[in-house]
């Protein structure tokens, strides 16, 4: 059974998205949400879903140590990225092969790199005249955005969609898609294509 932890540095919609998807059901647990952040809303909807949080400061996460002896502690097996806006250093890397995953909010390899979160993305988008956008779901290997690619899908952008109207589609393909990539991932349920 994958004991997922999550990683968010923000508001965490989609951790408790995934969360939710997974309630009631034996073969996944979430025993940690992790962040950089105290004041994040995620520790909010960590509260409500009875799922213990907790921050690290971004020298302990540059470090891993004590960020991996807590993953150990929980009997962490993989984690899952979900806004989480710091890179994951080498030593948490190599704790868990192939065993990280990271959503972005566009279509890798645009518009990926170091500062190219949440809202900074939509507005690249937007600005460069994009007519689609998506998510990209990949492999975290300790650079930003560089890992291989799990998944991608995409959503239409027209004129007139404002940034808040691109990152509202691509949240909704977030709340669609990632956590079925992460039963497909770990779980036992049958393979299908990866791409949609
Ligand atoms: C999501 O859109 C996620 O793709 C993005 O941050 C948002 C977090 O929203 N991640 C990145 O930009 C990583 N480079 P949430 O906190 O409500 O889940």
């Amino acid at each position: 059974m994958p004991r997922i932890a999550i990683f968010a540095s923000g508001s965490g919609s989609n951790a408790e998205n995934i969360i939710r998807f997974f309630e009631g059901r034996a073969d996944f647990s979430f025993p940690v949400i992790v962040s950089n952040r105290s004041d994040a809303y995620v520790h909010e909807r960590a509260k409500a879903l009875g799922v213990p949080s907790v921050t690290f400061a971004k020298a302990d996460f540059a470090d891993g140590t004590r960020v991996l002896e807590r993953l150990r502690a929980n009997g962490v097996d993989a984690v899952v990225l979900a806004g989480f806006l710091l890179r994951v250093p080498q030593a948490i890397v190599d704790a868990f092969p192939g065993r990280i995953i990271n959503i972005h909010p566009a279509l890798l390899p645009k518009f990926g790199g170091k500062g190219m979160y949440g809202h900074h993305v939509h507005e690249a988008v937007k600005a460069a005249g994009e007519t689609e956008s998506g998510i990209t779901i990949h492999h975290v290997n300790g650079r930003y955005d560089e890992g291989g690619i799990i998944f991608q899908a995409r959503c239409p952008i027209s004129p007139l969609d404002t940034p808040d109207d691109i990152a509202r589609k691509v949240h909704a393909l977030e709340y669609e898609h990632y956590p079925r990539v992460i039963e497909r991932l770990w779980g036992n349920a049958p393979a299908h294509g990866m791409h949609g």
